[in-house]
């Protein structure tokens, strides 16, 4: 009898991790993915309709805050999805070309690793802009951001449709 408890416990405890870590990992794409979509679509087009001066100070502290929550966001992501396959999966299924779960998990992967790739061009980008020669190179500095952003957002998008693809057992082409 004991060792039945025992064993209900236990599995009431990993169901409980396993919803912490789903929720960890879903909650760091919500803040990352949300928050490069309100400063491409919200705050640029506000920023454009201001002083350049007034703009460009708000952008760079703006910009100094979101690389962090960028870069503490795919430490978490990567993280937290390695635990839950770990968790609800096994790695030879989870990263295996020869089921569906395991195609979209590696597309996804990959999309990810793309993310990561941005994200660091990003940031150098960004380390230039206070040292920009001329209004016209940070000009150009910024359109090579707002391109890397876009092309992250997009890749973002296709990354949690797979993602939720994975729900249902991989099956999204
Ligand atoms: C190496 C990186 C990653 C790994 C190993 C990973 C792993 C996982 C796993 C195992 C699941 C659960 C799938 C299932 O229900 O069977 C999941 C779900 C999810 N992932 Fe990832 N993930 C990674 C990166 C990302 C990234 C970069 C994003 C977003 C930009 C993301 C967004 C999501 C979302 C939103 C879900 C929840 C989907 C749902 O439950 O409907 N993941 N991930």
């Amino acid at each position: 009898m004991e060792k039945v408890q025992k064993r209900l416990i236990s599995s009431y405890v990993m169901a409980f991790v396993s919803v912490l870590f789903g929720w960890l990992h879903v909650m760091f794409a919500v803040l990352v993915v949300g928050g490069g979509f309100f400063n491409l679509f919200l705050l640029l087009p506000v920023l454009r309709t201001l002083d350049p001066q007034t703009a460009g100070q708000i952008s760079l502290n703006v910009a100094k805050k979101f690389t962090i929550l960028v870069w503490v966001s795919i430490a978490g992501l990567l993280a937290t999805g390695l635990v839950r396959v770990a968790l609800d999966s096994s790695f030879e299924r989870a990263f295996g070309f020869d089921n569906p779960y395991g195609v979209t998990m590696n597309i996804k992967v990959i999309l990810f690793i793309a993310i990561i790739v941005h994200a660091f061009l990003i940031t150098r980008t960004g380390r230039k802009i206070p040292t920009a020669s001329s209004p016209e190179e940070r000009a150009l500095l910024q359109q090579r951001i707002f391109r890397f952003s876009l092309i992250n957002t997009i890749l973002a998008f296709v990354v949690i449709f797979l993602a939720v693809g994975l729900r249902y057992g991989g099956s999204v082409f």
